[in-house]
């Protein structure tokens, strides 16, 4: 019997008797794979009745857990026999832990590929976000940089950004302006996140990637289109067990006939961002490297579709928390309406706009977990010296939904406001005791060395979006209450559906 084999009985026995593959002083406790009468909200694995809530999936890991008072009250596993382990953590110590040590060094994590099967399938394997190892590194390399801060906040390079985005949302927004006072109405009642999603599609398409597509085509050709995509990557990780593309599937259902006309768009949408790299216009003009088109496509298809998410869903919340604030709201206007070009000094020196948005991130994160697979025996330490061991193979969800949400790391007693209140001013605290940054991680953009490249890029453009519509326009919610939908990214449940009023 050879080694591997040999050590496979072995943890399949300690499985089978209920052996805790975990050690340290940060040792997560178990959960159990069926707990009848405990009321949890669902099992804690995705299945097809289960998959399109996977934020009850990740509550069900803590369920109860607030009784406990050792480290297995933020971290949780389960072990099933015949399976790897899965670790869910929601303790911020250990997910900086995770993160740092995340990259291509032997024994490093990598990010777990088995949440983005759906995602691969749809844009291909060889990309920065599905890649692990050195073939990552070279991706990393090779796209990073024109996304990142000293490429973006030039001075030169900013204005020209800037000022597209700009003109973009301007001229959105005048057309819903132009909507009343053709109709007379004072108030209109509307969704805003349709909108905001053209208008992200538009800025990265056309601004950033240099494209010339109309609104018109934009708006009801590409957004529809890799919206259904995007919504067909959730399921197909979960059910497409046998891994077939749906391009290559008979169009048997008016579903499947409609996801391949979408899938078409998508390459079209791809086809026409890549097309201003030949004259160099706008990103373009800064990337350098001579692989060819096709070597890139994959990559272009996860920056449309996976950014056009995350910043939808960032700009989607931020006006959704202030629809229920109108005292914030007010504030940020004060400090906006007399901003005419967004500088990087402008942009620093908007405080409360700042705060709104490290606030929407915190408690309500675009990527509400982040996957990380234990390439080998490992142990963590965080920087407060608490250790935990991994073993090999796990499955980590680093659960920075609940962290965040989290009254022992974000509450009252460490912030002055309560964890699960919509508070920009625990920022202004945080800072003036200087702890923002070495204390308070919410994870928002990831951290360690696959921290998003795209975040300077979002920041920028869901700055812009907000501070554009406060300017214009005063909005309330419709619904009180704030529930979330999640599937790629997390977005509000009733759409930000608004009362817009014109200033
Ligand atoms: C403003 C909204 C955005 C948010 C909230 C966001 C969030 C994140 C987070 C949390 C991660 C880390 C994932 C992990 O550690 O597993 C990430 C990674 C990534 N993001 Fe973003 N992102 C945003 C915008 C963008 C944009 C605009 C782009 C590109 C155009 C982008 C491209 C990527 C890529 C390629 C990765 C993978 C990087 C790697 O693994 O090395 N993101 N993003």
């Amino acid at each position: 019997m050879d080694k591997v084999c040999l050590h496979r009985i072995i943890r399949l026995l300690k499985q089978l008797q209920g052996i805790n593959p975990f050690d340290g002083d940060s040792k997560p406790s178990g959960v159990r794979l069926f707990s009848p009468g405990e009321g949890r909200p669902t099992l804690p694995f995705p299945h097809p009745w289960n998959y399109s809530q996977p934020i009850r999936i990740l509550e069900t890991f803590f369920w109860n857990a607030d009784r406990e008072q050792g480290p297995g009250r933020h971290n949780r596993y389960l072990d099933v026999p015949g399976f790897t382990p899965v670790l869910v953590t929601r303790d911020p110590g250990i997910i900086r832990a995770i993160l740092s040590a995340t990259g291509d060094q032997p024994g490093q994590f990598d990010r777990d590929t088995l949440p983005s099967t759906g995602i691969a399938r749809a844009t291909g394997k060889d990309t920065l976000l599905f890649a692990n190892g050195p073939f990552w590194r070279i991706q990393r390399k090779l796209a990073a940089p024109s996304f990142g801060k000293s490429a973006l906040f030039q001075p030169e390079k900013f204005h020209e950004f800037e000022e597209t985005f700009r003109q973009t949302i301007r001229k959105r927004l005048d057309s819903l302006q132009l909507h009343f006072e053709k109709s007379g109405e004072q108030t209109i009642r509307i969704k805003l996140e349709p909108e905001i999603k053209v208008v992200m599609l538009e800025m990265l398409a056309n601004n950033f990637f240099g494209a010339q597509i109309s609104y018109e085509e934009i708006r009801d050709r590409f957004t529809p289109a890799l919206e259904r995509v995007i919504d067909h990557i959730v399921s197909d990780t979960v059910i497409n067990k046998m891994g077939i593309p749906i391009t290559r599937m008979p169009s048997i259902t008016p579903r499947i006939a409609q996801l391949k006309i979408d899938f078409v768009s998508f390459e079209k949408l791809t086809d026409l961002v890549l097309a201003p790299r030949k004259e160099g216009r706008a990103l373009w003009k800064q990337f350098k490297s001579d692989a060819p088109d096709d070597k890139l496509r994959s990559n272009i298809r996860v920056f449309l579709a996976g950014a056009l998410e995350a910043t939808t869903s960032f700009a989607t919340w931020a006006p959704s928390h202030l629809s229920r604030n109108q005292e914030i709201q007010e504030r940020v206007y004060q400090e906006v309406k007399d901003i005419d070009t967004y500088t990087p000094d402008n942009l620093d020196q908007a405080k409360h706009l700042n705060w709104v948005m490290e606030e929407t991130l915190r408690l309500t994160p675009s990527l509400y977990f982040l996957p990380r697979r234990a390439t080998a025996d490992t142990w963590i330490e965080t920087v407060d010296k608490r250790k935990m061991f991994i073993p090999k193979g796990t499955h980590i969800l680093l659960d920075v939904w609940h962290a965040n949400r989290c009254e022992d790391y974000w509450g009252v007693k460490a912030t002055g406001f309560p964890a699960l209140d919509f508070a920009p001013d625990r920022w202004d605290a945080l800072t003036a005791r200087g702890q923002v940054a070495k204390e308070f991680f919410h994870f928002g953009f990831g951290h360690g060395p696959r921290v998003c490249p795209g975040k300077f890029l979002g920041q920028l453009e869901v700055g812009l979006v907000v501070g554009a519509v406060i300017k214009k326009f005063r909005f309330r919610a419709v619904n009180s209450n704030n529930p979330v939908k999640a599937g790629v990214s997390t977005k509000p449940m009733d759409g930000t559906l608004v009362d817009l009023e014109l200033r």
